[in-house]
């Protein structure tokens, strides 16, 4: 019988070449060699999580960000403490932490009806374009409705806080905490309240600390918060992809 011509090993060979060529540009034109990143890094299960993120839902975050806060949460899940985010707008980030808290108690803070105007400072804040008020508690709600120990707190951060005597703040410890706020006094307050209330090793990671300063385009608040709260402190902030910053309580 005649045997039937089998396309896949060329075509893989064709991929190959087109790989090895792409590489030998790049390599010309950096200098140095080059690797693409799909081949580093990833895993299956964060690769399957990242596919399944909700499709025109609106998500600032880069690939490399999302997995920064899966496999943050990941790292330091054994420890004591809650975990947080501030800054939520629809759930986009905080399902990358939710999906590798375990059992963790997450705690979600937003207005979850737009930015706070009141926070937005003229002279530092001049990313003022969005005001991500295209959410709403009950969307949020029901986004993370088949998940344990999630607990949504609505207002203006910190204030908010006052409104949930029930979830017992005075005592609270955190293991992990993203903030995703974008302005310098949102910032600020929240490194207030949560730096203090880190546990040993315990991680905070900021979103948009490293913009490029386009006109309208950057957020220089976050990172002048960052300086004003740790400026003096002997803790790092490290700088990470894309935008990110991280803090690890050291001490
Ligand atoms: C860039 S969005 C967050 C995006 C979200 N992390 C995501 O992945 O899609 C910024 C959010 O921060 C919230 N925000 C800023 N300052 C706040 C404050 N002081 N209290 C509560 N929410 C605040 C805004 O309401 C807005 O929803």
């Amino acid at each position: 019988m005649k045997k039937y011509f089998k396309a896949e090993p060329y075509l893989r060979r064709i991929g190959l070449l087109g790989k090895l060529f792409r590489f030998s540009i790049k390599t010309i034109k950096d200098g140095t060699p080059v690797y693409e990143r799909s081949t580093l890094k990833y895993d299956g299960v964060f690769e399957e999580l990242f596919s399944r993120r909700e499709r025109g839902m609106e998500m600032s975050l880069t690939k490399d960000e999302a997995y920064t806060l899966y496999s943050g949460a990941l790292a330091v899940r054994h420890l004591e403490g809650a975990m947080a985010e501030v800054g939520v707008y629809r759930g986009g980030s905080a399902r990358f932490i939710c999906e590798a808290k375990g059992d963790k108690d997450l705690y979600l803070f937003d207005t979850f009806e737009g930015m706070p105007e009141s926070r937005i400072s003229a002279a530092i804040d001049t990313w003022q374009g969005k005001t991500h008020a295209t959410t709403s508690i009950g969307e949020v709600r029901s986004r993370f409705s088949g998940h344990k120990n999630i607990y949504l707190v609505k207002g203006i951060f910190p204030d908010s806080i006052s409104g949930y005597p029930e979830f017992d703040f005075g005592n609270k410890r955190f293991c992990f905490v993203n903030l995703d706020v974008d302005l310098y006094q949102s910032t600020l307050d929240a490194l207030e309240y949560f730096y203090p209330r880190m546990v040993l090793y315990g991680r905070i990671v900021s979103h948009n600390y490293n913009l490029s300063p386009i006109p309208g385009g950057d957020t220089p608040g976050v990172k002048a918060a960052f300086m004003k709260y740790f400026g003096g402190k002997s803790e790092a902030i490290i700088e990470i992809a894309d935008t990110q910053c991280m803090v690890i309580k050291s001490q």
